[in-house]
């Protein structure tokens, strides 16, 4: 039994749907459903018996040790937090609130659980913390990418909210023994991505006409990964990972944010060219800059290649088709997502951007 937690979201999500495909083994997925936690992304796992959905927080604390209890999970795997870097300029409170004191509500309940365990439950058990490279902060154009030792100078609430859960996590392990696992990956894209994030905000804007936001000159690069990708890479580490230990997950995909975007564009010109038959990238707006905007991020992967094995299985290309192509044939998906509070949060924050 795996207990997962923002298992609703984006990531969590197309986790818990690959895990039950792959694998017979339970899962719990607690999710307190915020604007981003989403039932409809499981909406095929309705009646599976192997998926096991609870609504609740994670600084729950009665609650968590509640289900610990119960299910006696062999694992934890948190993917839950805010995730969004624009609303943690807007407004920071939540992300510390769950990012941080949830984190650590979480730990602390679980180190009461793994404290009751025994034998082999005891050495077995795993807590497995999903982190990001925002950690580490913004590289010049010709720095190496991210190690796993790279110094942490996030930059914004939200990686800097991130930072110190990373640090609840390392000291839960130096501290008490507990046997955590660390992922810090890069910018994830692919199905079930709410479109407040770049790659769905482009397509979801493109096919409904509107503009497409530019922040600042668009040459700020990330670095790309297939959500199935990550996906399995916390299976690797869960599987072989040291305990202890922090693995950087990437796809040697760096790309500048203009190049993603005309990338999108032309993918879409293939598939669903627009009635006037000119391109969506006549649709480009520049806006006003992120504060405090990270100009690149760039992951080395390579220590979990080298002790793990793991190597994503999709090239950029390869995956950007498919997601666009999901959004093509998930417009329902997307109508019911842009029908809630997300109105809301667009009218805020691109309307101080207009240039
Ligand atoms: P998301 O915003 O799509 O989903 C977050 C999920 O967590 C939602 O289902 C939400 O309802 C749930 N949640 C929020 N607060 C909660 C709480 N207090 N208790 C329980 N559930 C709560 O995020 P995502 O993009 O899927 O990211 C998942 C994790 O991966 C996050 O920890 C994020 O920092 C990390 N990460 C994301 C990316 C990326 O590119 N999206 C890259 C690297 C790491
Ligand atoms: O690097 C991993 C991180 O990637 C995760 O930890 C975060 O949870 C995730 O949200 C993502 O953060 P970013 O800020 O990199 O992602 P976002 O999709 O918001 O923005 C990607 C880039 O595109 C960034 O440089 C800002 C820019 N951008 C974004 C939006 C929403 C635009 O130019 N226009 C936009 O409208």
């Amino acid at each position: 039994m795996l207990l997962v937690t923002g298992g609703a979201g984006f990531i969590g999500a197309n986790f818990v749907l690959d895990w039950v495909a792959q694998s017979d083994e339970a899962i719990i997925n607690l999710d307190a459903l915020t604007y981003a936690g989403n039932r409809e992304n499981l909406a095929s796992l309705e009646g599976n018996e192997q998926h096991n959905f609870v609504h609740g927080d994670i600084a729950d604390t009665a609650l968590v040790s509640a289900l610990l209890a119960q299910h006696q999970p062999r694992a934890i795997i948190n993917f839950a937090a805010e995730s969004h870097v624009d609303r943690s300029i807007h407004g920071p409170e939540d992300f510390i609130q769950t990012n941080i004191v949830g984190t650590f509500k979480l730990l602390e309940a679980t180190r009461a659980y793994w404290g009751s365990l025994k034998g082999d439950a005891k050495r077995n058990f795993r807590f497995l913390h999903v982190s990001t490279d925002e950690v580490y902060g913004s590289l010049s154009k010709d720095e190496p990418a991210f190690t796993e030792t790279h110094q942490y100078q996030p930059n914004s609430p939200y990686s800097a909210s991130k930072a110190a859960s990373d640090h609840l996590v390392r000291a839960y392990h130096h501290t008490y023994g507990m046997p955590v696992l660390t992922t810090n990956c890069s910018n994830n894209y692919g199905p079930y991505h709410f479109p407040e994030k770049l790659i769905p905000l482009m397509i979801v804007n493109a096919l409904a006409g509107k503009a497409l936001p530019v922040y600042g000159d668009g040459q700020q690069i990330r670095d790309w990964l297939y959500v199935k990708d990550h996906c399995s890479a916390i299976r690797r580490v869960l599987a072989a990972g040291t305990v202890g230990e922090v693995y950087n997950v990437g796809g040697w995909n760096e790309k500048p944010n203009l190049e993603i975007v005309h990338t999108v564009c032309c993918i879409l010109d293939e598939l669903r060219g627009r009635a006037d038959g000119k391109s969506y990238a006549e649709q480009i707006s520049y806006v006003t800059d992120r504060p405090g905007h990270d100009r690149r991020y760039a992951i080395d992967a390579s220590k979990l290649e080298r002790e793990l094995g793991w190597k994503p299985a999709e090239t950029f290309e390869t995956g950007i088709r498919k997601t666009v192509l999901w959004y093509l044939e998930n417009q329902a998906w997307v109508a019911n997502v842009l029908s809630g509070n997300y109105r809301d949060w667009v009218a805020k924050n691109y309307a101080e951007r207009q240039a």
